[in-house]
C-alpha cells in the first residue's frame, strides 16, 4: 500500500527501513530515508507515517520485555 503519493513509497518500504533503525527514530528521518531525501510535499501521508514510527518506537521485543522484568525483579529483591 502506498503511504506517500507525492514522493512514492509504500508501507513495505517504511517497515524495511524501520527494521534497521533504532527505536528513537523521527518521522522526518524516516520520510527522508523512504523518499530518497525528497522534501515533504502535501503532508497527507504524515499521519500514517507517524503511526508507524510511533508503533516502532514504543513496541518492545520479547527480549526487551524480559530484560525489564528481570531488572524489576532484581530491584524488588534488593529492597526486601
Ligand atoms: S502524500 Fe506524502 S507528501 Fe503528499
Amino acid at each position: 500500500m502506498y503511504i506517500c503519493m507525492c514522493n512514492p513509497f509504500t508501507d513495505t518500504d517504511v517497515r524495511n527501513h524501520l527494521d534497521t533503525t533504532k527505536k528513537s527514530t523521527r518521522v522526518k528521518d524516516v520520510y527522508a530515508a523512504c523518499s530518497d531525501g525528497a522534501d515533504i510535499n502535501c503532508g497527507t501521508c504524515i499521519g500514517e507515517l507517524k503511526t508507524m514510527v510511533d508503533t516502532h518506537n514504543n513496541t518492545m521485543t520479547i527480549g526487551e520485555l524480559s530484560d525489564q522484568m528481570q531488572k524489576a525483579t532484581n530491584k524488588n529483591k534488593e529492597s526486601v
